[in-house]
């Protein structure tokens, strides 16, 4: 039986405050090790709907400024 094809979706930015996360990893730059919080606190991201959260942490652990749609284990599943 053949595997459904996945579409590879990408998250690049917060999208109510309208940052990219090119811009975020640019102000993260020379700041030592920065937070989700300070983030928000400086661009807002994550203020409102919250769905960006987790791409922002990622972001600024690993530097990306492109992260792959999370999907939550129960959505994958589904047929
Ligand atoms: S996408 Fe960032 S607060 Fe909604």
């Amino acid at each position: 039986m053949m595997s459904p094809m996945r579409r590879r979706v990408m998250v690049e930015k917060c999208i109510c405050h309208d940052v990219p996360f090119t811009r975020i990893v640019e102000w993260a730059q020379g700041r030592d090790t920065p937070t989700e919080a300070q983030v928000r606190e400086a661009f807002g991201c994550g203020s409102s709907c919250g769905m960006c959260r987790n791409y922002i942490r990622r972001v600024l652990e690993t530097g990306l400024t492109s992260i792959e749609l999370m999907v939550p284990d129960h959505e994958e599943k589904t047929p």
